[in-house]
Formats: C-alpha cells, structure tokens, sequence
C-alpha cells in the first residue's frame, strides 16, 4: 500500500490545529501507520530539506521547522501521497482552494501549517529519516472495505 510523510509544522502545534489536521486527513480514508511528537533539529532539518539549500528562504525555513515541536506521522492508503497534497492544497495558501487545508487554516507561505512528500521516491526518502522500520505498524482496518472497492 501507498504511504506518504506528513509533518504538522511548529504553526500547527501552536495554534492547536493538531487534531484539526490529523482529523482532515482521517476523514478522507487514510490511515495511520505511524506518529510521533518531536521537535527536529538542525541536521535533521538540513536533511528533510536537502532540495532547498542554497534558496533564499532555506535558512528561515530550517530555522521554523525546528522552533517548537512537529507531529510526524505516515499517511497509507491507495496513491496516499497525491491525495495528501491535494487535501494540503498549494505550497502557498493565498492559492491554496477554500476547502484544501491551507486553504481553510492559513494564509502565508512561510508558515503553511503541513508538509506532504511532493512524489513517492520523496515519500520513501522521508519516512525513512524520520521513522525506524520497527515503528511503523502494519494493522487492517474493518472500514477500509467501505473506502476501497
Ligand atoms: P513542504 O515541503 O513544506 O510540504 O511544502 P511544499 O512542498 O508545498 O513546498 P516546497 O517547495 O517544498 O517548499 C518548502 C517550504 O519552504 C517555504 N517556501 N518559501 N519564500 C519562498 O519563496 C518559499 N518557497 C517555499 C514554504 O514554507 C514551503 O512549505
Ligand atoms: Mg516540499
């Protein structure tokens, strides 16, 4: 089955949006594999964002990331990582549909309130900076015959 990284940011954790976020994405079918309360930290930022370094807002971005605790957590379900970016909506919530979760909940790039793997190789590569195979836990679900023909 698919799986995808999603991190509810510092923002998200402040402004108590947590079960908000987490409640969005339940409610859309996916499922739970794994999740924790942490706070990153730079190395590990540095890593998660090796694609932005050396862009402008790279600093500020490593800098927010690691502020004040993050939930992260694997989202499964079938194409689990288009259908967590769709719910996000865009990078930008002033583009962002009333509707989509930056839609609704934000309103600046910089503090956007989630991360969702932007393709599947990036999904893979996430998951395994954050979680050791051993947290990540296999289980069925009796809805899941109502979600998935
Ligand atoms: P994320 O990685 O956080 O899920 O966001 P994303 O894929 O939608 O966007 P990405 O291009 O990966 O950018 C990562 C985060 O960097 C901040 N950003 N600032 N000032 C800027 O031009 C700029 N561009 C991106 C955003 O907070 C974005 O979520
Ligand atoms: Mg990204």
């Amino acid at each position: 089955m698919d799986r995808t990284l999603v991190i509810l940011k510092p923002d998200a954790v402040q402004r108590g949006l947590v079960g908000e976020v987490l409640g969005r994405l339940e409610k859309r079918g996916l499922k739970i594999a794994a999740m924790k309360l942490m706070q990153i930290d730079q190395e590990t930022a540095h890593t998660h964002y090796a694609e932005h370094v050396g862009k402008p807002f790279f600093q500020g971005l490593v800098d927010f990331i690691t502020s004040g605790p993050v939930v992260v957590a694997i989202f499964e379900g079938p194409n689990a990582q288009p259908i967590v970016r769709t719910t996000m909506g865009k990078t930008n919530p002033v583009d962002s549909p009333p509707g989509s979760i930056r839609g609704d909940l934000a309103v600046d790039l910089g503090r956007n309130v989630i991360h969702g793997s932007d393709s599947p190789e990036s999904a893979e590569r996430e998951i395994g900076i954050f979680f050791k195979s051993e947290e990540i836990l296999n289980y069925t679900r009796d809805v899941d015959r109502w979600i998935v023909e």
